[in-house]
């Protein structure tokens, strides 16, 4: 008998299911999607049931889970509240994935970019909009990969709620909250940086030419911003590799398409089993497979 369709289970956790993610999942040969927005743990359970208690046995991996929406933490919230109603050990068990706004697959990509110039086991790394959900994906691979962290925002406090976080993932992170507030603070979280990504919100400048190309550690900068101006001013949307004033330069473009690679080949991992969940660990160690 051929195979049963695949269907994946789209839980967003905005009022509006993401447009991206639907079209991404078309792309990557789903064949139904269903969605759901304004999705909360306490409307999970029946929607986690639908896809356990309906085909069984090796048709259960044709069924996936993606969560999605624009607060990574109400995601990581419905993945945990996922896994609870999920039955394992009788085989009641459908594949899971977390990309709230593109973090997982985009700090992937992101991650192993810097990873090809960098021995990021010992580099010195400044993230930038550190507090953002893609921010917060990045600084934490770069944390779990070992160098030191620093997480920069406008107010100290935020970033110390994502240190906390990500302390709590990773025991002993190497990690630092700087503020970012002051013309100041600029130069100094930057000092002996060698490495800095952006990951600032749409459009906002987080990072002036004359502070890039003056800090003396800086090997490669990677801006995420996807809409001018550019988050790291000088760093053009196309750059991938680029040399700019000695440092190798990433833009968003330039690491958008690694990040779509990621996204679909994350969605197929999906329906090869009906057991996996990929978090942003196992989204970069994808990540680092591809060509
Ligand atoms: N290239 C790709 O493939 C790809 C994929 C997905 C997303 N992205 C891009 O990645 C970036 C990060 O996404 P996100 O959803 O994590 O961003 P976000 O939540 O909108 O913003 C990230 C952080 O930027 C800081 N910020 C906001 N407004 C600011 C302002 N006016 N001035 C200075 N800092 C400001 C905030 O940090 P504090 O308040 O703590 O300072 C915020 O937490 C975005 O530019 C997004 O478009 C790129």
């Amino acid at each position: 008998m051929s195979e049963k369709a695949t269907i994946l289970v789209q839980l967003d956790t905005d009022a509006q299911p993401s447009v991206f993610d639907r079209v991404v999942a078309v792309d990557a040969g789903v064949q139904h999607l269903f969605s759901y927005g304004g999705v909360s743990p306490q409307t999970v359970m029946p929607l986690v049931h639908g896809c356990i208690f309906t085909r069984g046995g090796k048709d259960l991996a044709r069924t996936a889970i993606f969560i999605g929406g624009s607060d990574v933490t109400a995601g990581e919230a419905v993945l945990s509240e996922v896994k609870k109603h999920l039955i394992p050990q009788y085989g009641l068990s459908v594949s899971v994935m977390l990309d709230s706004n593109g973090s997982n697959t985009t700090a992937a990509a992101a991650v192993r970019a810097a990873g090809r110039h960098l021995d990021l086991s010992s580099a010195k790394s400044l993230v930038l909009g550190g507090t953002g959900p893609v921010g917060q994906r990045v600084a934490r691979l770069l944390a779990k990969v070992g160098g030191h962290v620093r997480i920069g925002s406008r107010q100290k406090d935020r970033a110390e709620a994502v240190c906390a976080v990500i302390r709590a993932h990773i025991p002993g992170a190497n990690i630092e909250a700087v503020s970012v507030s002051s013309s100041t603070d600029g130069p100094q979280a930057l000092g002996d940086r060698n490495l800095v990504v952006a990951a600032g919100a749409l459009g906002v400048v987080m990072l002036p030419k004359k502070l890039w190309t003056t800090a003396k550690a800086l090997r490669v900068a990677i801006d995420l911003n996807g809409v001018p101006p550019a988050g790291i001013e000088g760093i053009e949307l196309n750059d991938k590799g680029v040399e700019r004033d000695g440092v190798i330069s990433y833009g968003a473009l330039g690491i958008g398409g690694t990040k779509m690679k990621v996204h679909k080949a994350a969605i197929n991992k999906l329906f090869e089993t009906n057991n996996a969940v990929l978090d942003i660990e196992e989204i970069y160690a994808l990540a680092l497979h591809l060509q």
